[in-house]
């Protein structure tokens, strides 16, 4: 089978072109805590096409149904970009990967299995020579049904040179078309990592038949710096995840390695394909879709990342921005903030905003946002464009959820004992219940654990002001989990006592969807 995949030709046109493959919804999806429904999946893929990014790891189709599921409808409306599934070794792995991506424009396999010493002998317990039989094995397997074989040394920076060059050759004749050496453990050091690929694509005979491929994980913070110093050592494709998603600490993050090639191209003479602006976007969707906040102080994405505190560094911005900044907020998509609209203004307008802040919704999504947006609007004297945002997000997070908040009336004080009146919709059934507790936020919880009974536990409750002000919205973030998984779920509103148990109910719908995909009848709450 000739290679025609968009990343070997890709590889032909310019030396500096750098392939960027997001595992957001593989990897990322893997974060503890982090859980994202089927449509949620379908709305991350399309956001990541937009943006440019040329391969979407869109799953892992042998773990579940619902895997198997998103994998396959992503595969059939995704335009631009290459979909790949993961795949281990197993024949039963590979086949199912296929039929997933059978509707794809583009589709790749990517197989994987581990190579180190520690991983062959514990978790394997293969030996070397066994390991090098199922990599030729599996490759050819997957070449068998598609064009564009990814394989990946699991473990890769952890296994002895002589035989990594040994398993590189042999995935290169056995098929495929990019070799991918992660960083598994998140061990490496940038100047190891670097010359890791230099030594691989010198000594392996046949490595100019296959592209290179970094994939960090960040346990001592260097994730991205070693997926660059990768690059410098011939790798021309990063996995990475918005957000800096994945696995532990995370994979290294999609905006930095980017925008990182875009600010200092004397240093990292290579580009992408990445739609820069979309980046801000992009990273709060992943961020509300998957109720993980994203820290204040990270890099790019950030709500701090271009905001100036000292007086000094105000001075220096007023007088010439490239004093402090190296990067433009507009250049990733970050609009200044501004005081957008009020009580009065009409449909036509919030759907001129939201298509500003880069929403577009369907025409039930945007009548919901909007009545949200004129209650806001009613109760909230200045409503900004951080307003907009959090709404939409959870509008957007709670639109297929089993169980939404229907109606809440809490009574709270000195005097005790603090109350909560709780209806909830569940499945379109209205049920209520009054509840008391230590505290209206106890109460509240204890309501929803009347009407949705289930055992898991509370592991955090936090909550942040989504702009400044005594009248600004409240977005609470709460994690429960059970049986060893955690979920996390978040709600916004002016009332933070509403915003918690939106935030409660979304956990345990997140939660529904975790326990679904290891026992699919489990799909009811409680
Ligand atoms: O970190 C890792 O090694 C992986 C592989 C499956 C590529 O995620
Ligand atoms: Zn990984």
């Amino acid at each position: 089978m000739t290679d025609n995949s968009p990343a070997a030709s890709i590889a032909d046109r310019a030396a500096d072109r750098v392939v960027i493959f997001d595992t957001t919804l593989r990897d990322g999806e893997q974060s503890p805590g982090a859980s994202m429904t089927f449509e949620e999946k379908l709305e991350v893929a399309d956001i990541l096409d937009e943006l440019g990014v040329d391969i979407i790891e869109a799953g892992f189709p042998v773990a579940s149904q619902g895997d198997f599921d998103s994998v396959r409808e992503i595969a059939e409306r995704v335009k631009n970009a290459t979909i790949a599934g993961l795949a281990r070794a197993g024949a039963k792995d590979i086949d199912r990967c296929a039929e997933a991506l059978r509707h794809a424009r583009n589709p790749r396999i990517h197989t994987f299995i581990s190579t180190s010493p520690v991983h062959m002998r514990y978790k394997l317990q293969m030996e070397p020579e066994k390991v090098l039989e199922m990599i030729a094995s599996s490759v050819s397997r997957a070449r068998n049904l598609v064009a564009d074989v990814e394989w990946s040394a699991e473990d890769g920076t952890r296994t002895e040179h002589d035989f990594l060059c040994r398993c590189v050759e042999t995935a290169i004749a056995a098929g495929a078309t990019t070799i991918n050496i992660p960083d598994t453990v998140g061990y490496s050091t940038p100047q190891e990592y670097e010359a890791l690929f230099r030594m691989v694509r010198e000594r392996v005979p046949n490595a100019d038949k296959a592209i290179f491929s970094v994939h960090c994980h960040d346990d001592l913070g260097l994730a991205v710096a070693n997926s660059l110093a990768g690059v410098r050592g011939g790798a021309r494709q990063i996995e990475c995840t918005i957000n800096g998603m994945g696995e532990r600490a995370g994979n290294a993050a999609l905006e930095e390695v980017v925008m990182a090639m875009r600010t200092r191209p004397d240093a990292l003479p290579f580009h992408t394909n990445i739609d820069a602006k979309m980046l801000t976007r992009a990273s709060k969707l992943v961020s509300a879709v998957t109720s993980f906040p994203v820290q204040y102080n990270k890099a790019i994405v950030g709500r701090n990342a271009f905001a100036h505190e000292s007086g000094i560094h105000q001075d220096g911005m007023l007088k010439n921005a490239h004093t402090y900044e190296i990067m433009t907020p507009e250049s990733v998509g970050v609009s200044k903030t501004s005081l957008v609209m009020g009580k009065h203004s009409g449909r036509h307008a919030f759907k001129e905003k939201l298509k500003e802040l880069g929403y577009e919704l369907g025409e039930n999504a945007l009548e919901d946002a909007f009545r949200r947006f004129k209650d806001l609007a009613d109760r909230k004297k200045l409503v900004y464009d951080e307003d907009i945002v959090a709404l939409v997000d959870d509008e957007i997070v709670t639109a297929n959820d089993h169980i939404k908040v229907a109606a809440l009336t809490v009574i709270a004080g000195t005097a005790g004992p603090q109350t909560a009146a709780l209806t909830l919709d569940i499945d379109g059934e209205k049920k209520t219940h009054q509840a008391t507790g230590n505290g209206p936020v106890d109460a509240i919880f204890n309501a929803i654990k009347a009407l949705a009974p289930h055992e898991a536990a509370l592991e955090l409750f936090q909550v942040h002001a989504v702009t400044e002000g005594t009248d600004a919205q409240a977005e609470v973030s709460v994690r429960l989990s059970e049986d060893g998984k955690s979920v996390t779920g978040r709600g916004a509103d002016p009332d933070t006592l509403v915003a918690s148990a939106r935030a409660y109910v979304a956990a345990l719908n997140r939660l529904m969807v975790k326990r679904n995909k290891t026992k699919p009848e489990a799909m009811k709450a409680g």
